[in-house]
């Protein structure tokens, strides 16, 4: 939809027809790239945003008409002054509102907005208050500002990218290419699954649909990893750093309790989210498991914290408002040389969501690391005790739960994709086709495993949640790139540094 070609304007013909004869009339070549422009000179008063009403018809001298003009001048949006802002009606129904300080001080000219490092130059306080254009003109590229200024400064506006991010009124988004799937212990028929050969490739591919893969399901599995902490590295790698904590850099660890937390030992681990006790928990976390002799047990649980989130709210709201609310201090003390705590200390509540959107964007839950609840109002304790109770009910229910026998990943397994289940697997387990080292998204998926005999060797690492965004978000760039880098990457000068300067991140 913010396809240049597909801008149209939607006016009242009489409207289209003053118009259109008017941009006849009226052409700016005020930009190389700019070959239609329309001016506000040319715009009666009447057809600003808050005109709904029909406008009296105006009358415009006789001119001839090129059908191509015409067409090409149809489909620019309507533009209007409207005292301290600038109008943009999209179609008849639709008008946007920007204030002349938001429009002046988004100006992306390469004076005000470096072209290679993506910052801005101007200052936004030599604005003066009552800063109000010269001129405004739709040209076929983008709203077009003429400031007043000792030298002409001309900043233009690219029509899908001030769409996005229209605050007045905000304006429906075009679906994100990526979407969240919420899922359940169904997921066992198939789950999210690249290869390593894939993943390692050096075309990005793989490594692009492994990190999609995590975002749509919260977790990947990768197929195929040589059963080595070297090769295990090398994956976690491709993302981004890893994150070093007080468990180190990369952890290759058995149940030897090397580290003072349950993880290092062979106990039943209920599912929950890692780094509770931190301000800022790891993004993803990635382990494979290496080897498991002498012993059975150790199977691996993963939960869609966003699917018992989901269940929560519509079967138990009120609780769900509490989780939202109530926030749980946690700590991190089984190290004599670390005490982790979060900041602020009372902690973050477990389910966390975007203040603009209210969208759900973190479950953050460990009950083994919760701390003392002291900031509890007296009439809340029962009802927050009740509200976890059924959040655990919702963690722990079959249908929630995805229970997977993780198995030593080695190359030469991945092409027998009908070997039989080693010993290790109980008959209740869905038998594995390829050895497999998930990656989670800690943000989302709890993580649990069952009691285990015998000597695990695993290897893992953290990788921060930003390090994650961003590599997903360079390689959406590359290989999906959204509409308004889509509908702008040929304005000239846009592309700087390998990266458009109207990229809707920026
Ligand atoms: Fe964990
Ligand atoms: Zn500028």
């Amino acid at each position: 939809m913010f396809k240049q070609a597909s801008l149209r304007v939607f006016a009242r013909p009489h409207q289209l027809q003053g118009l259109s004869r008017s941009c006849l009339r009226r052409s700016y070549g005020l930009s190389r790239y700019l070959t239609t422009s329309r001016s506000i000179a040319t715009f009666p008063s009447r057809l600003s945003a808050s005109a709904t009403a029909a406008a009296p018809k105006t009358s415009y001298p006789e001119e001839p008409q090129d059908l191509t003009d015409q067409l090409a001048v149809d489909d620019l949006p309507i533009i209007s002054p409207d005292g301290s802002q600038v109008a943009v009606g999209w179609d008849t129904q639709t008008w946007s509102r920007f204030h002349n300080i938001w429009l002046r001080d988004h100006c992306r000219c390469p004076k005000c907005f470096h072209p290679v490092t993506k910052q801005r130059l101007f200052n936004t306080f030599d604005i003066p208050k009552d800063l109000t254009p010269l001129r405004v003109d739709a040209t076929a590229v983008g709203l077009e500002v003429t400031w007043p200024s000792k030298e002409p400064h001309v900043s233009q506006y690219p029509w899908p990218w001030l769409k996005y991010n229209s605050y007045d009124p905000p304006l429906k988004k075009e679906t994100p290419p990526l979407e969240k799937i919420l899922w359940g212990s169904k997921i066992q028929q198939s789950p999210p699954t690249v290869a390593y050969e894939e993943v390692m490739a050096p075309d990005n591919r793989g490594l692009y649909k492994w990190l999609t893969n995590t975002y749509k399901f919260g977790f990947s599995f990768v197929s195929g990893v040589p059963a080595t902490p070297e090769a295990t590295e090398e994956l976690a790698l491709r993302i981004g750093f890893i994150r070093e904590t007080q468990y180190g850099k990369f952890w290759d660890f058995t149940s030897n309790l090397a580290k003072g937390d349950t993880a290092y030992t062979n106990l039943a681990l209920a599912a929950h989210t890692d780094n509770t006790y931190f301000t800022d928990p790891c993004g993803l976390q990635l382990f494979h498991l290496l080897s498991h002799t002498d012993g059975t047990g150790g199977e691996s649980l993963l939960v869609d914290g966003f699917y018992a989130a989901s269940i929560m709210k519509e079967l138990h709201p009120d609780a769900y408002a509490l989780l939202s609310r109530v926030p749980v201090p946690a700590h991190a003390a089984g190290e004599p040389s670390a005490l982790y705590t979060p900041y602020p200390q009372t902690g973050y509540p477990v389910l966390r969501h975007d203040p603009a959107s209210g969208e759900l964007i973190q479950v953050r839950w460990n009950n083994d690391d919760r701390s003392v609840m002291n900031h509890l109002a007296p009439d809340e304790v029962e009802k927050w005790y009740d509200a976890i109770r059924l959040w655990n009910q919702c963690l722990t229910s079959p249908d929630s739960e995805y229970w997977v026998q993780l198995r030593p990943g080695t190359a030469v397994r991945t092409s027998l994709p009908s070997s039989p289940s080693p010993p290790l697997l109980p008959p209740s387990f869905p038998p594995l086709t390829h050895p497999i080292s998930p990656v989670l998204d800690n943000h989302r998926v709890l993580h649990g495993r069952s009691s285990f005999t015998g000597k695990r060797r695993m290897c893992g690492a953290y990788i921060g949640v930003d390090e994650y965004r961003s590599k997903l978000a360079v390689l959406s760039e590359q290989f999906e790139p959204d509409a308004i880098v889509r509908a702008t990457n040929d304005i000239p000068e846009v592309n700087v540094n390998g990266r458009n300067i109207w990229n809707s991140a920026l």
